[in-house]
């Protein structure tokens, strides 16, 4: 019988997990249990802060849903969804940043030159960009998934006064990798706060608030995926993300434009906002 101690303990247990076949989950699970045990060791963990956390996951785990995920909401406002982005960047491609938990799927595809903006209330903003690689070539079969807030802050699939799909749109970009997009300016928002992560929060005395942004996913053959926003640079919460998004290189003007014939073509009205979004897309690994 082994005798377990607290020296041989953290040791045992990943010998546990030895026998685990693929050799990256072997080694993350290996080091998951190395850095829990750090933990309660460095911490001199208590019983009833044990139970408290234990507590804590069960009241995230009752509060998700398949449209709600307070997991990824605590992954969020630890920083630990930045991080992955940030560990998974490339030089001289487009920061990444977090998805967030208003995407999903399926999103109706539109002509490159759409315009979103149908009965919605706000600013008109005109989005032209490339997509291009690390070296300035077009990607002439990039594809965007795109998605933003309404006027009142809210995400269509949590307002019952929004139309279903309302203000996203997938679209191919042109031969050039050029693409525009008429839409409406975003708005800061708060982070849901009804939960577990919400507790977190007030107990941190932090903000629930995010600047105002877009969303995109963008694709091309042969090149890595990305996933980012684009945070507008007046917001008054640029520097005080709740979830740790912003990068300085994806914070744009929105830039008074008055051009007529583009204002014709997008059927925007004379006067609107004008964003320029460059995206360089790095080769697959
Ligand atoms: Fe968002």
């Amino acid at each position: 019988m082994k005798n377990i101690t607290r020296d041989n303990l953290t040791d045992t247990v990943k010998s546990s997990f030895a026998q685990i076949d693929d050799e990256r989950q072997r080694h993350l699970v290996n080091r998951l249990v190395h850095h829990l045990h750090a933990f309660a060791t460095e911490t001199g963990l208590s019983h009833d802060e044990w139970r408290e956390g234990i507590a804590f996951l069960h009241r995230m785990a009752e509060i998700s849903s398949p449209s709600r995920s307070e997991f990824t909401l605590l992954s969020d406002v630890l920083g630990l969804s930045s991080l992955v982005d940030l560990l998974a960047a490339r030089p001289g491609a487009t920061e990444g940043s977090v998805l967030g938990p208003f995407h999903t799927r399926g999103s109706p595809w539109v002509d490159n030159g759409s315009n979103l903006i149908r009965d919605n209330a706000g600013e008109p903003v005109l989005i032209q960009g490339r997509v291009t690689d690390i070296d300035g070539q077009p990607l002439a079969n990039a594809t965007i998934d795109f998605w933003q807030n309404a006027d009142n802050g809210m995400y269509w699939q949590i307002d019952d006064s929004q139309p279903q799909d309302n203000l996203r749109c997938q679209i191919k970009v042109q031969a050039d990798g050029c693409f525009e997009l008429a839409t409406i300016r975003p708005r800061p928002y708060l982070v849901p706060t009804d939960g577990p992560v919400g507790e977190l929060l007030r107990v941190s005395r932090r903000d629930a608030w995010r600047p105002a942004h877009f969303h995109i996913i963008v694709e091309a053959p042969g090149h890595r995926s990305l996933i980012t926003e684009v945070f507008d640079e007046a917001d008054p919460w640029v520097d005080k993300d709740a979830v740790f998004g912003v990068r300085a290189s994806l914070v744009r003007p929105f830039t008074p434009a008055s051009d007529a014939a583009t204002a014709q073509r997008m059927g925007l009205p004379a006067n609107y906002l004008s964003v320029d979004l460059p995206i360089r897309l790095a080769r697959e690994d």
